[in-house]
């Protein structure tokens, strides 16, 4: 539990830092928390460029600007980690940190990444980590955090497919022998009998083109699913739609990733209901 420093309101602070941060949808998602469970409290976007990062968390460390906690993100995920005092195990897995608060005057850093991915698909469509195989698409940060769910939930057989294969190369030998690494000339074969795709790369983000891929040839009943949520259905995920292939868009990563955080920061663990996925969905549309 974070010390909730409170302000002169009574109420708690947490941020999400980042450059740029226009776009987070993090302070619709907490807002909505705060607003519902009746918390005295506050999230807010804060721009923070990369040479500000450690003036910022010396002002969290000495208490100055009265923050509880918050979120990291682009591009500031892999730095703060050198920054914080205690960096749990989770996070020096993935590499990266995604959520920080102050216990006993020590800037504590972890990841929930990785809690996201799993949370939502345990959500919307249990039985997911059944699989025995399983085949990710991608090897950068995003890609991590995918490849410790997947281990932690004991998946054996983990084919990475990167591009570059060097980088798959690379986290394969982060995360062992369970992890396959390939090429896109390997991905066909992977998908042979796979029960579990992830897309973690940005291919068919925001209208970008994404290689046509046959799921057809995984298993029956086989769940395909997307960390892009914008669009919600992303080529990929309409493409195994109509191959008859279970689907799982990316925002419920992004809202299942919000609860532990809010739950440090604030004390009290927040729910992700229709009613909260809806309002983001509303959001999205009106900014596309
Ligand atoms: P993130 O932290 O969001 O995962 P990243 O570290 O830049 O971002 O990784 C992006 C991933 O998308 C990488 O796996 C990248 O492949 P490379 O390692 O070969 O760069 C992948 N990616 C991006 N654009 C791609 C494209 N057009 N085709 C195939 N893979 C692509």
């Amino acid at each position: 539990m974070a010390e909730n420093e409170q302000t002169a309101d009574g109420g708690i602070k947490a941020f999400v830092i980042g450059s740029p941060i226009t776009h987070s949808r993090s302070p619709m998602i907490h807002g909505h928390w705060l607003k519902t469970l009746g918390i005295a409290g506050s999230y807010e976007a804060i721009t923070v460029d990369s040479g500000e990062l450690a003036d910022f968390v010396d002002a969290l460390k000495s208490g100055k600007n009265g923050f509880t906690g918050g979120n990291v993100t682009i591009p500031h995920k892999e730095v703060v980690f050198e920054l914080a005092d205690h960096v749990d195990e989770t996070a020096r897995l993935i590499g990266a940190a995604n959520t920080l608060w102050l216990e006993d005057g020590r800037l504590m850093a972890t990841n929930t990444d990785a809690y996201g991915f799993a949370a939502n698909l345990d959500n919307c469509s249990p039985g997911w980590d059944a699989c025995e195989k399983a085949v990710v698409l991608g090897a950068g940060g995003a890609s991590r955090a995918i490849l410790y769910a997947l281990i932690e939930r004991g998946i054996t057989d983990i084919r990475l497919i990167n591009r570059t294969v060097s980088r798959a190369e690379a986290l394969a030998a982060r995360f062992g022998p369970t992890i396959r690494p390939g090429g896109m000339q390997d991905l066909s074969a992977a998908l042979d009998s796979a029960g579990l795709f992830i897309n973690t790369t940005s291919l068919g983000m925001d209208g970008a083109a994404a290689p046509e891929l046959d799921f057809s040839t995984m298993k029956p009943g086989a769940l395909v699913t997307d960390i892009v949520y914008v669009p919600l259905k992303t080529p990929f995920l309409t493409k195994a739609e109509a191959q008859g292939m279970k689907i799982a868009d990316g925002l419920g990563m992004l809202l299942h990733q919000a609860v532990p955080g809010f739950a440090i920061w604030f004390g009290t663990r927040p729910e992700v209901t229709d009613e909260l996925r809806q309002m983001i969905i509303n959001d999205l549309e009106l900014h596309a």
